[in-house]
């Protein structure tokens, strides 16, 4: 086979495809753009995902008539000269490719105007100018993409719905717009307003205008200096932002917002660094809220580790990494009232939050859930449910049964998804708990679940899947876990692709798709269970090791001892 030298335009297509994978990758580009410019403002717009169209707008300081073809080069930058500024990068961008790459697979019209001068539009297609034409706006720049990929079909075809694109270029500017609270920022998603932040400098404004008032309310404070190991050394890092108290959790770990020097980064160390700092404070399944910035000086990151800059290295890895644990940690464990709950090992005490409590009702007294957390013990963690005498049903959700130290209330739902946690956990990776099926089921796939399913499918194999490709957008599935309900695997599997989907950068996929596996599979809330369905469940129940919570952190049980009801009828 002869070897050639590519095309230049094939070359540049080929580089933009690592720059530029999908809509949310020119998002980001454009808005990292608009910040470097010192923008105040900034919106962007979306149409169909941003598949369709793509327009960002700032007030930056805008690009002179002049720049506005050399912006469009390949390796034209204003932001660094020398190999030198390479090692001290302040700004967001660096390369000069982003625009020539963006460019390079779409249709492009550059509008910009510096202060005082007059504006220009730059048009583009495919990378080719087209045209350069008196326009008129005031400082600032506004870049319209339209149909990206356009001239790379292959990479089109890959594109997800509308909808998760669009989800996706919101998570990035949410992040953005915490890590920049003096900027402000507004996306518009098919022409509706999906997220707004003043801009007031205040990051709690940001927020709040992010992640809502509930989890705002929740959030404490975290500016802790990580020390250099030798004294002389001084500074080696700053760790500033927010983490939320332990009970404010999230089921996935898209609540952990990190930047390292306003940055937006995906750093597996990072986010351990951070779970580390919850430890033991998390149920199973959990994970913490927190917006923390890392601030290290320039010269001690490499963020040329990654196309999209979206990874980076640091020069004192271990020592920022156990001081951001540290620091989370101190702010978490001087949360007295929390502490206070993790000291009671299961007790729920909630001080005196009179936030929207369920309250229940028992007969004519009502009794906040203040009194149920006084009187009623969460079946504590460690404790093992005892063997119990099954009484019934109650609201087809609840189990009740008697154990030797009182009235047991069982969640149907989360006891049973817990069971069936542990069980896929115990034989994950056992060839027995293969069942092969007689005829094997075919699931569809959009091409964003295939990815998915690609990317889960050593997990699933370990899980007792035994997966196949099956056409262009299909599984074929030969066999399930056996320790699934007979007849639900299948669905299971369907469901939890579809949980999965929009959660990207999921690190531990075994543990993630047992959860959302045991979770699909396990019998509902408002189902009704038969004597005997209730009898295995809590059977299994007493087996299993760990009682307290099921997968997403509620309780698994309530326990109503002799006692508190002897003190609820005042015989105490
Ligand atoms: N919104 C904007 N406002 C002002 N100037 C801009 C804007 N967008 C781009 N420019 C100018 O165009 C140049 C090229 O932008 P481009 O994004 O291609 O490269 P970069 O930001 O320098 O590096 P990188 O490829 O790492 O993003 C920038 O260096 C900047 O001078
Ligand atoms: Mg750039």
């Amino acid at each position: 086979m002869a070897i050639v030298q590519l095309d230049p335009e094939v070359v540049a297509k080929i580089a933009a495809g690592e720059v530029i994978e999908r809509p949310v990758s020119v998002v980001k580009e454009l808005v990292e753009n608009a910040l470097d410019a010192g923008a105040k403002r900034v919106r962007v717009e979306l149409v169909a995902g941003g598949c369709d169209l793509i327009r960002v707008a700032d007030d930056g300081c805008g690009i002179a008539e002049e720049e506005l073809v050399p912006a469009v080069q390949r390796h034209a930058t204003s932001k660094i000269a020398s190999l030198d500024d390479l090692g001290r990068i302040a700004t967001l961008g660096f390369r000069g490719e982003a625009l020539a790459s963006i460019a390079a697979v779409s249709e492009m019209a550059i509008t910009s105007a510096v202060e005082n001068g007059a504006a220009h539009t730059i048009r583009l297609l495919g990378g080719e100018v087209k045209s350069i034409t008196p326009a008129s706006r005031s400082r600032g720049t506004t870049v319209v993409v339209e149909r990206i990929f356009f001239n790379l079909p292959a990479r089109r075809k890959y594109l997800r719905s509308a909808a998760s694109e669009s989800s996706q270029s919101a998570q990035l500017l949410s992040h953005l717009a915490m890590a920049y609270p003096d900027v402000s920022f507004e996306l518009l998603v098919d022409g509706r307003r999906t997220l707004f932040t003043p801009g007031s400098g205040d990051p709690m404004d940001a927020a709040v205008a992010v992640l809502g008032r509930e989890v705002s309310a929740a959030l404490m404070p975290v500016d802790a200096t990580v020390q250099a190991r030798s004294p002389g050394e001084g500074v080696a890092a700053r760790v500033t932002g927010y983490v939320a108290r332990p009970p404010v959790s999230r089921p996935t770990r898209s609540g952990i917002w990190l930047t390292v020097n306003r940055r937006p980064v995906r750093s597996r160390a990072l986010v351990s660094a951070v779970e580390g700092g919850f430890e033991g404070l998390l149920m199973v399944g959990r994970h913490p809220i927190a917006v923390l910035d890392l601030q290290v000086p320039p010269w001690e990151v490499d963020v040329n580790v990654h196309p999209t800059k979206s990874e980076v290295r640091l020069l004192r890895e271990r020592l920022i990494y156990g001081g951001m644990r540290d620091a989370v940690r101190a702010v978490v464990a001087s949360d007295e009232r929390w502490a206070q709950e993790v000291a009671g090992l299961g007790r729920v005490e909630h001080g005196s939050d009179p936030v929207d409590e369920p309250r229940l009702q028992l007969g004519d007294a009502e009794v906040g859930s203040h009194a149920l957390a006084r009187t009623a013990d969460v079946v504590g963690s460690g404790r093992r449910i005892p063997i119990l005498r099954l009484i019934g049903q109650v609201a087809q959700s609840y189990i009740v049964a008697e154990g030797e130290a009182g009235l047991y209330l069982i969640d149907q739902h989360a006891a049973h998804e817990r069971v069936l946690l542990e069980r896929l956990r115990r034989a994950m990776g056992r060839e027995e708990q293969v069942q092969l099926l007689l005829e094997p089921a075919v699931v569809d796939l959009t091409a964003g679940q295939l990815e998915l399913a690609r990317a889960a499918l050593g997990a699933l194999e370990e899980l007792g899947f035994r997966l196949e490709p099956f056409g262009e957008s299909s599984i074929l599935v030969r066999g399930v876990p056996a320790q699934l309900p007979q007849g639900m695997a299948v669905k299971a599997l369907r469901e939890a692709i579809e949980e999965l989907v929009e959660e990207r950068g999921i690190l531990d996929w075994r543990e993630r798709v047992a959860v959302a596996l045991s979770c699909r599979s396990a019998v509902k809330a408002g189902q009704v269970l038969s004597h005997e369905e209730m009898r295995a469940l809590v059977e299994s129940l007493e087996e299993a090791d760990i009682t307290q919570h099921c997968s997403h952190g509620r309780p698994t049980a309530v326990l109503l001892s002799h006692t508190q009801l002897e003190r609820e009828f005042g015989r105490r």
